[in-house]
């Protein structure tokens, strides 16, 4: 399979290590603005890709079946429909869009196409995260009572024009960072019945953001935010509190996912880690790079075995950013968004 990726930045550059360790899978090329810079990162990662300015130009010059879009957000729909009308199976980053109109352009796009297309809303893909819907779904601990989850970070300084940071081109953190607990929520539990947010604002517009879900019988709310200080660094977190137990992770304790049942003492709630330990560039950890490993080859195993993807779909995550805008004008409005 001869995959392509536009946009070889912080993103584009993980997913190239990670195609580089799939068996069967070729990066033979990059599309990117910053020619000059992009030659340099393709020699210092060894990668064996051609580089190229922009996707039609790519797309004139070499045979590829994947078309993976890395660029920032407000550049998706552009490139999606363009890749989708050349008949190349579509891998675009999240959020997916920033407008509904968008979102559904690229499904039908896509569909007119008769590609392949999944969205990098990766947390699906993550381990513990993983781990948390199998803990729901065995329904060992009882019912899930109430469900908690945090996404902080420090304000991202190293984006190409510092996109991430305008709220034109981003979202801000509401959109760019939280999206990720927004669409986990979607794919535990469905599309709550309203939100209820509450936002700060800063120099990416809205910075901070704060929602309620509202679901029958079951507390949920999620916080994101990158209005932390410098040295702040990330985390990653949830608790869920069943009838008879909790599931507790945090990404910056160093500690593994927690499970407490039954009043007996907290242990270990194995989780599994993806691909081999190293990649075949001898760059890293692959386990490291968690639900980003998985969901790449989860998409690139779909496309071998010609099955359409059926998790982190268009239409899946079009839902989350469907949530997502009425969180946006719950914050705006002072008032509960219904769904
Ligand atoms: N899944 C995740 O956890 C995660 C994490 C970070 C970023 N992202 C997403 O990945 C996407 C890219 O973000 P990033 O952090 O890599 O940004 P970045 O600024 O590091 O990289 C963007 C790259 O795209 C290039 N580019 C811009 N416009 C282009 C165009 N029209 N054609 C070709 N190249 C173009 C830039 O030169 C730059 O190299 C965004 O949608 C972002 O939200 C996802």
């Amino acid at each position: 399979m001869k995959v392509a990726i536009i946009g070889l930045g912080f993103m584009g550059g993980m997913h190239a290590q990670i195609y580089t360790a799939l068996p069967g899978v070729n990066l033979v090329a990059v599309a990117d603005l910053n020619v000059e810079g992009t030659h340099t990162k393709v020699a210092e990662m060894g990668l064996n890709a051609q580089v190229f300015s922009d996707l039609k130009t790519l797309l004139s010059s070499i045979e590829v079946d994947v078309i993976d879009i890395c660029v920032p957000t407000d550049k998706h729909t552009e490139l999606a429909l363009t890749a989708a009308e050349a008949g190349k199976h579509l891998f675009v980053e999240k959020p997916l869009a920033l407008t509904l109109t968008n979102c559904e352009a690229i499904q039908t796009a896509a569909e007119k196409a008769g590609v392949f297309a999944q969205v990098g809303q990766c947390i699906r893909f993550w381990p513990e995260y993983i781990a948390l819907k199998e803990f729901i779904d065995s329904g060992k601990g009882g019912a899930l009572k109430s469900l908690s989850l945090q996404r902080r970070a420090s304000r991202p300084t190293y984006s190409q024009e510092d996109w991430l940071n305008n709220e034109a081109r981003s979202g801000g953190a509401a959109t760019d960072l939280h999206v990720h607990d927004t669409d986990f929520i979607i794919h535990l539990l469905g599309l709550p019945k309203s939100v209820s947010s509450q936002a700060t604002r800063g120099r990416s517009g809205l910075d901070h953001i704060f929602t309620h879900y509202q679901y029958d019988g079951l507390a949920v709310h999620a916080e994101g935010g990158w209005d932390y200080p410098e040295h702040y660094g990330f985390c990653m977190a949830f608790e869920a509190v069943f009838e008879n137990a909790s599931v507790v992770f945090n990404s910056a304790t160093g500690q593994p996912l927690t499970l407490t049942i039954n009043d007996q003492p907290s242990e270990e709630l194995p989780v599994v880690q993806p691909g081999p330990k190293e990649s075949t560039t001898g760059e890293g950890n692959i386990s490291s790079l968690g639900g980003y490993f998985n969901e790449l080859e989860y998409f690139t195993n779909c496309v071998k075995a010609n099955k359409a993807p059926e998790v982190a779909t268009v239409a899946q995550a079009t839902d989350s950013i469907r949530v997502l805008l009425a969180e946006l004008e719950s914050a705006q409005s002072g008032t509960v968004s219904s769904l």
